[in-house]
């Protein structure tokens, strides 16, 4: 039996503290800016992947998937409001985070000129993304240690909630454009244009962080993020196996089960409601 999830609409707000945007990561100014330039494509992203998906809400007639379609816009929504906070902050850090959204919103106004089942597939692709690098996060709970609270709040409630989702576009596009061979080229093809054009624009934008922060020229903060990439922890070179699995024709999301993950929300919830932001609204 195929794994049910529903994903939960959680309409939280992270007060994060303004002059942290650089600094909120114990490990230092080149860990901070690995996360920040994954901040950067969320927005755009994100409303991207809720269009994406919009494009075929009169095809997708199941009522189940129909309510999970519409559960996983209302977290995108959320999703893209928060990290819009976020990358204010980062503005007002001095980083040009306006011109790098702009380079993501020029590159998404191109793929939306392609038939919305390429389209749909470049978010079934990018998912498959966020949810490796989500579990990630979850997995490894130490890349989460000694950091500010508000900025560790925002990316576990993120990377819950990419779990929670991480197969309701890809099942929408097997019933909108099937299981066949066609459809599994389709959503290879995309995957791997997606990765490719994702990489080449996080490692120049990742660069430019780092300079605009001042660590150009420190290597010990290059080794550092050399180590959380791909030598101890090494998430990215960790997270490959499940990342390939994408290429299994038989491939489902939730073939990698980590609903062990979910466990936390309400505990996240609480964490959050205890913020600033929130208690003075409810005030
Ligand atoms: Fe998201
Ligand atoms: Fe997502």
């Amino acid at each position: 039996m195929t794994i049910q999830v529903d994903p939960v609409r959680r309409n939280l707000k992270f007060g994060l503290p303004a002059g942290k945007a650089l600094s909120w990561n114990p490990g230092g100014l080149h860990i901070s800016q690995f996360y920040n330039t994954l901040s950067i494509f969320f927005p755009a992203g994100e409303r991207f992947f809720i269009q994406s998906v919009r494009n075929y809400r009169q095809e997708i007639t199941d009522a189940h998937l129909k309510e999970q379609v519409s559960a996983f816009i209302g977290q995108e929504g959320f999703h893209t409001r928060e990290h819009e906070e976020y990358n204010e902050a980062l503005v007002a850090a001095g980083m040009p985070i306006e011109a790098m959204d702009a380079v993501v919103v020029r590159l998404l106004e191109l793929v939306k000129k392609a038939p919305r089942s390429v389209q749909l597939a470049a978010t079934v692709a990018l998912e498959h993304l966020t949810a490796v690098l989500g579990d990630m996060l979850l997995r490894n709970t130490e890349l989460m240690e000694g950091v500010d609270p508000h900025y560790s709040a925002i990316w576990r409630w993120h990377a819950i909630e990419e779990t929670e989702h991480k197969a309701v576009c890809f099942d929408a596009f097997e019933q909108v454009v099937g299981k066949g061979i066609q459809a599994y080229g389709l959503r290879v093809g995309a995957f791997l244009l997606a990765n490719a054009l994702f990489w080449s624009l996080f490692v120049p934008f990742y660069t430019l962080m780092v300079a605009k922060g001042g660590g150009l020229l420190n290597l010990k903060g290059w080794w550092k993020v050399a180590n959380l990439a791909v030598g101890r922890p090494g998430v990215l070179r960790r997270a490959l196996p499940d990342w390939m699995d994408f290429f299994r024709p038989g491939f489902h999301p939730w073939m990698h089960d980590n609903r062990e993950f979910l466990d936390q929300a309400e505990a996240l919830m609480d964490e959050v409601a205890a913020f600033d932001v929130n208690r003075l609204q409810a005030a």
